[in-house]
């Protein structure tokens, strides 16, 4: 069965350290921002076992003037349980939570890799690549919802 609830941001860790973190210590599982309360975690369960989390923060964009706008971050599926339409089903939950605001516009940074993921669910690039640390090329992507 599966599920997906709202859950604290230590509760992302497991699946945030193994996914976007690998080989870094615990410590960069942890996301200026996660305790406010106007962040906002998602898991998705399978059958009780938390398989994929994504986080929603308070957070403008220069690139936009959206009054309500926020961030996603964190966006993680475990290896295993990767392209069986999980992180799918925990955007549209993303998106759904957002639409109760009018005009709101759900944007993140999003890994090259992840771009076709994201454009197959009708995100856009917006500007220039960037890089981030070490982690690699990223793109400012975008969907007004
Ligand atoms: C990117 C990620 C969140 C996608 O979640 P997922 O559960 O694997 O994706 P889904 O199964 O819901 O995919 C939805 C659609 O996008 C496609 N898709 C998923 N990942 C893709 C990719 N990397 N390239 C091309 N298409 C992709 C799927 O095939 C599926 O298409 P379909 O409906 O035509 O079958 C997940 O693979 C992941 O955690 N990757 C590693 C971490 C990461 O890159 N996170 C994003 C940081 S910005």
């Amino acid at each position: 069965m599966i599920k997906i609830e709202e859950i604290t941001f230590q509760e992302t860790f497991p699946v945030r350290h193994p996914v976007l973190r690998a080989g870094k210590p615990i410590e960069s599982s942890h996301f200026d921002g996660d305790e406010l309360d106007s962040t906002k975690h998602f898991g998705i369960f399978i059958d009780n076992i938390l398989v994929g989390v994504t986080s929603l923060f308070m957070q403008h964009h220069s690139f936009f003037d959206h009054q309500t706008q926020m961030q996603m971050r964190g966006m993680a599926i475990l290896d295993s349980y990767q392209k069986q339409g999980l992180g799918e089903k925990l955007l549209v939950t993303c998106e759904d939570y957002l639409k109760k605001e009018k005009n709101a516009l759900l944007w993140f940074n999003a890994r090259a890799k992840a771009v076709p993921f994201y454009e197959k669910l009708g995100y856009q690039i917006i500007g220039n690549s960037f890089e981030i640390g070490d982690i690699g090329t990223h793109y400012v992507m975008y969907k007004q919802l």
